[in-house]
């Protein structure tokens, strides 16, 4: 059977952190992490990711000390061997929003909202190649439409173009204006889902930008080296005639 993601053409849209010299735009990761934080964290956990790891993307001590503290956290047991709850600190993981899995597909009409932690690069144990996570995530996310005439459509369940069988559980987060960026930044649904889409790619692969460095010193690398012993070689047989 075809992957999930071969069923439909996922459309390929262009990202700042793709190809050879490829970088995160911090700006617009930032502004993802508020899409995440104001809509999706709603029914999506992101259990690999801790408070301090925004500071990778430009949030100060300052703000990501706000961010965590914005949750209210359970911890323990204390020395009276209690449970108790606190204010979120930078070293916690994100706040899940739902206890377990039986409390997220209660409220999800049965079905469960996948952890976003590594949504960027699979999805239900298919690996995505490149940047086909963040091209679904978008396609996803500006995929909702009106079912075509005829289509069958289950109870609490929402068309959308790009997902397999056209059926999804999830109901459409994002519209425009649905997020008001703390940086101004245009807010249209598709901005909203670009924005979000560099995110979830960034927290797929933190370390993307060294990696795309460590490439580019391997290379010159392999050019000076090439350089040297070709005139190492020229230097060797320059007296056979
Ligand atoms: C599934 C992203 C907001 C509920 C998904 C999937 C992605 C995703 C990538 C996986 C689709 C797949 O399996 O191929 C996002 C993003 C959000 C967001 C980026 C914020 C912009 C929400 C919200 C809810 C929700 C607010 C709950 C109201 C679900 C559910 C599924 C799901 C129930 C499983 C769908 C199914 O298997 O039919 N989401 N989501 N999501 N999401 Fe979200």
């Amino acid at each position: 059977a075809a992957a999930p993601h071969e069923e439909v053409d996922i459309p390929k849209e262009t990202w700042s952190f793709q190809g050879f010299f490829g970088k995160f735009d911090q700006a617009q990761v930032k502004r993802g992490f508020q899409v995440y934080k104001d809509v999706c964290s709603a029914c999506h956990a992101m259990n690999l990711m801790s408070y301090r790891n925004l500071a990778q993307i430009g949030f100060s001590e300052d703000e990501i000390k706000e961010i965590a503290a914005s949750v209210q956290v359970t911890d323990g047991p204390n020395d009276a061997g209690d449970m108790f709850e606190r204010a979120g600190k930078p070293s916690d993981t994100f706040k899940p929003p739902f206890a377990n899995e039986q409390a997220a597909r209660a409220a999800n009409n049965g079905a469960l909202p996948p952890d976003l932690s590594l949504i960027a690069r699979s999805r239900a144990g298919k690996g995505f190649a490149g940047y086909e996570g963040a091209d679904y995530i978008h396609a996803i996310l500006t995929g909702y439409k009106e079912p075509p005439a005829g289509f069958q459509l289950q109870d609490g369940m929402n068309y959308n173009e790009y997902f397999r069988g056209h059926q999804i559980a999830m109901p459409q987060p994002l519209s425009d204006g649905a997020v008001t960026f703390a940086d101004g930044a245009p807010n249209t649904l598709e901005d909203e889902s670009r924005d979000v889409a560099a995110f979830l790619s960034w927290a797929g692969e933190p370390n993307l930008e060294a990696r795309h460095l460590t490439g580019l010193k391997a290379v010159l690398f392999l050019v000076v080296f090439t350089l040297l012993f070709y005139a190492v070689k020229r230097k060797v047989w320059s007296k056979i005639h």
